[in-house]
């Protein structure tokens, strides 16, 4: 095997890796779980790829799609396929009925808020770009407008294209949720009020990921979306995290009857196999673009393969009747987590589906102390073979994605491994 000298770091410090061992090295990821070299007993994984396995690491029925996508096509550019229709009708099938819809289907995340970014700006010839503190939309130069600043340093990236003002995003579990959302509303109407002659867009996400699973209060998205309405403002709802079924429904922003201008989609989309993005929009969006050179095609957006594993893994789920089981099960899984409740440090516990999550802190006392107390029980955690995030601006949550296919009882398991490793932390 080859040596690397002592002096040279043996993992890349930008990567995710830095936060967990650097040392760890996977060999193999089946269902919930994840194993390691030299380690026989396997780690519970509740992060799911941040989102992009929720069908399970290394589903068997998902690996027979991308075989059989495989043997049919690699990347054939400038062409459509029947599946490609399909997958188109899927994905308007499960919004709000509204005008005619077309699907344009970028690489990964931030490339679809890239996308969405530059519909909006070309459509309404307008460029200010507005969003939420704690929202997340991704890190490539044009998404990084709309990311909130504690999960990126801008400073260091600068220029950028273009600058996002944001505004509060009210959390259903605050004991003033009410009054936040309609102060958040109020002082948006007045930016807008002044601002709609340059402002493009609206990005927000219909349930906040990165900030912890931060749900809003009843009525606020709504609302939201008559206030951007009245503005000829374009609403971006960016569904990239809570869509394809980790909220209950296949999007989030149904269960509020919203028709935004624009919707994405990404993650586990296809499966986890295959980084496919896709952005929803009204024909009229798609038309407004120069068309003699629209500036919007990379040589692996609307990649055949991945948008035909993508069709095959939406009819299994419908198949399955995957909705109900994410839905039935996070009321359970959200009753277990509530257990959690018994430590003075925990708070905050929350749920939509299978996004859950928890907020970890000493009360009063300074930021520092409970950003550090929740990366201690990230740590402790995974002593105990537990994977977990630590998410918000602050860092102070917990947020667990687990497996569609984890059961209950699996679920049950892995709360009170996280029981010991907060006991352990405190
Ligand atoms: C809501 C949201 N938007 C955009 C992105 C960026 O996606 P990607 O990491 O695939 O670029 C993410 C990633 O976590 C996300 O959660």
């Amino acid at each position: 095997m080859l040596k690397r000298p002592e002096t040279e770091l043996t993992h890349n410090p930008i990567e995710e890796t830095a936060n967990y061992d650097p040392h760890k090295r996977v060999a193999l990821a089946s269902g919930h779980k994840v194993w390691f070299e030299d380690d026989s007993k396997p780690y519970i994984d509740l992060i799911m790829g941040y989102s992009s396995a929720n069908f399970g690491h290394a589903n068997p029925n998902i690996q027979n799609f991308v075989i059989e996508a495989a043997s049919l096509y690699d990347n054939v550019v400038a062409f459509t396929s029947t599946s490609r229709d399909h997958l188109d009708r899927q994905l308007i099938t499960y919004l709000e009925p509204g005008p005619n819809r077309l699907v344009y289907y970028p690489i990964g995340g931030s490339k679809t808020v890239d996308a969405a970014v530059k519909l909006a700006r070309a459509h309404t010839k307008k460029s200010g770009i507005i969003s939420f503190k704690g929202g997340f939309h991704g890190y490539s130069f044009g998404a990084m407008l709309s990311t909130d600043e504690h999960f990126v340093n801008k400073k260091q990236f600068k220029p950028l294209p273009g600058e996002s003002i944001s505004f509060p995003f009210p959390d259903r579990k605050s004991t003033q949720s009410k009054l936040d959302a309609s102060s958040a509303l109020s002082s948006l109407d007045d930016y807008l009020r002044s601002h709609q002659e340059d402002t493009a867009a609206v990005i927000f996400e219909p349930i906040q990921g990165a900030a912890g699973f931060i749900s809003p209060p009843d009525g606020f998205l709504k609302d939201l979306i008559s206030l951007i309405n009245r503005y000829r403002v374009v609403s971006i709802c960016d569904e990239i995290q809570t869509a394809v079924y980790r909220t209950g429904t296949f999007y989030n922003h149904t269960q509020s009857q919203l028709q935004p201008d624009i919707v994405l989609v990404g993650k586990s989309l296809a499966g986890g196999y295959y980084p496919l993005g896709a952005l929803i929009a009204t024909q009229n969006f798609f038309e407004s673009i120069d068309l003699s050179a629209p500036g919007f095609d990379s040589t692996f957006s609307g990649n055949l393969f991945g948008i035909y594993i993508a069709n095959r893994t939406l009819e299994y789920a419908q198949k399955i009747s995957l909705e109900k089981t994410v839905k039935s099960n996070g009321d359970i899984m959200l009753h277990i987590l509530n257990k959690l409740g018994h430590f003075p440090v925990v708070s905050s516990i929350d749920g939509n589906g299978m996004a859950l999550r928890f907020k970890l802190g000493y009360d009063n006392q300074d930021p520092q102390k409970n950003k550090g107390l929740a990366q201690k029980v990230r740590e402790k955690a995974f002593d105990n073979h537990l994977i977990i995030q630590t998410a918000g601006i602050k860092g102070d949550y917990i947020k667990l994605s687990p497996s569609f296919f984890m059961s209950v009882d699996e679920f049950e398991e892995a709360i009170s491994m996280l029981n010991k490793s907060i006991q352990e932390a405190i």
